[in-house]
């Protein structure tokens, strides 16, 4: 039996059964349901609309129900329509008529966007760990790498040298702004949208402060309207993986190139690449790979969500109920994600000698300048000065740094005191001491800094 059947006189056709049954998503949300209607229960005995005796039959059917969710014995039945349904109607079947009172005074609307919420909120730790787990494996790369000296590259072209610490390390920092983002999903779920009716609000006197409590959320919402309506919090959740899933891409693709034979700076475990069922030698980062394309999915999610709540009249409309698979699919993509990702960066072998061989000496230019600025010359006059010294080390092929003082010289009179030690690729990472810095000292500050943000827990 539907929950509404009292003014039809004819069933629904079997199509359009099954485009408005919602069960096969919402069945995710079982847990979430039960609790709900547990605090829903006793709200119920605080306004008197139900006895004592009646909660404490309903709450040992709901008791029963949620274990037999939890041990996965729950047998649904083919009307049940939603989440909200089943559990009504195995309620029915346990305690009998007395279940016919638990829906006094609320919707599917306000259950649904309770449930959706609670359960989003009950996830955020994963998320969370998840993350963390990944942070934790680059701050041990910077730790195991440090000293390992790396190409920087601009446009994909040789820039600077830096410490291979500094760039892991780099990744961490925009995960930390990713994690930190948890804490205010959490707490723009955190409205409780219970006791808000279909729309309009309950007619009961219920104590909707005491239920946000006893659900572990913030405060009941201050506008049923609103509260029926708002998916705010899973588009904060689908943009946050959007984001995330942007980094883990960047990463990501930095190292499909990094494991390549032409760059050679990392090789892959084999416990995270495969083979080709063709090429015998093949080993590929698929893991690498599959991060980089999950981003997709994060961002269509986001857009589909977008696009259906765009243009809906106020208030509830069932395209709401295509809010959940969304967010349901981020969720698992990211579960899916993060802990291989993870797994295939910890395993990494660095190659330092051949990231040192592509340290060329033109990566140095800018210590030649800035050698100049020191020793008197304004920036843009050494920047010229430098610009002609590597067109004629181009020509003599001859790598700036083996030019002698006298070639320089012919270049600038600033050169009469410069001595050997000042180009060299770990002098040029040395020089860059300031905070934030790729210099050894400024790079274990910035570690320090990251260990601290891993004591951190934002949900
Ligand atoms: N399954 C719906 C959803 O997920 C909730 C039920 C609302 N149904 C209704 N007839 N108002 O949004």
């Amino acid at each position: 039996m539907t929950l509404w059947g009292g003014v039809f006189s004819q069933g629904l056709d079997h199509s359009a059964w099954n485009l408005n049954a919602s069960i096969d998503i919402d069945k995710r949300m079982a847990l979430e349901d039960v609790t709900g209607s547990q605090a829903w229960a006793n709200g119920l005995q605080g306004a008197g609309i139900i006895s004592p005796d009646e909660n404490q039959a309903i709450q040992t059917g709901l008791a029963q129900i949620f274990e037999e969710f939890k041990s996965g014995n729950f047998l649904y039945k083919e009307n049940d329509e939603d989440i909200h349904t089943a559990v009504e109607r195995r309620l029915g079947e346990i305690i009998g008529k007395t279940a016919g009172k638990l829906h006094t005074g609320r919707s599917r609307n306000d259950q649904v966007a309770t449930d959706f919420r609670l359960w989003l909120m009950n996830q955020l730790p994963l998320i969370e760990h998840s993350i963390l787990i990944l942070q934790q494996v680059l701050v041990k790369r910077a730790e195991t790498d440090f000293g390992y000296i790396l190409p920087g590259y601009t446009h994909m072209q040789r820039a600077q040298p830096i410490l291979l610490s500094h760039w892991w390390l780099s990744f961490f920092w925009a995960l930390n702004r990713d994690r930190q983002k948890l804490a205010y999903i959490k707490k723009v779920s955190s409205s409780l949208p219970l006791g808000s009716g279909a729309l309009a609000g309950t007619a009961f006197n219920i104590d909707r402060e005491k239920l946000a409590v006893d659900l572990g959320f913030d405060a009941p919402s201050p506008n049923s309207l609103d509260s029926i309506s708002d998916r705010d919090f899973a588009i904060e959740f689908l943009s946050f993986s959007s984001l995330l899933g942007i980094h883990l891409s960047r990463l990501a693709e930095s190292l499909v190139l990094y494991t390549s034979a032409e760059f050679a700076y990392f090789k892959l475990a084999d416990a995270y690449s495969t083979g080709s069922s063709l090429m015998p030698q093949k080993k590929n980062p698929d893991i690498f790979e599959l991060t980089r394309g999950k981003s997709g999915v994060y961002i269509g999610n986001l857009m589909g969500l977008l696009t259906t709540l765009k243009g809906l009249p106020s208030i509830y409309d069932k395209d709401l109920q295509e809010d959940k698979h969304y967010v349901f699919s981020s969720f698992d993509t990211l579960v899916l994600t993060l802990p291989a990702l993870a797994g295939a960066v910890e395993t990494l072998t660095p190659n330092a000698q051949i990231m040192l061989e592509n340290i060329d000496s033109s990566m140095l230019a800018t210590d030649i300048a800035d050698f100049l600025v020191k020793n008197g010359l304004p920036f843009r006059e050494a920047h010229h000065v430098v610009g002609q010294i590597v067109q004629y080390s181009m020509k003599e092929q001859k790598g700036i740094d083996l030019l002698t003082k006298e070639e320089l010289l012919k270049f600038h009179a600033a050169f009469s005191v410069i001595t050997p030690d000042v180009l060299s690729a770990t002098k040029s990472i040395s020089n860059r001491a300031c905070t934030g810095g790729t210099a050894e000292k400024a790079v274990k500050q910035q570690l320090k800094l990251a260990k601290d943000q891993l004591e951190l827990l934002f949900v």
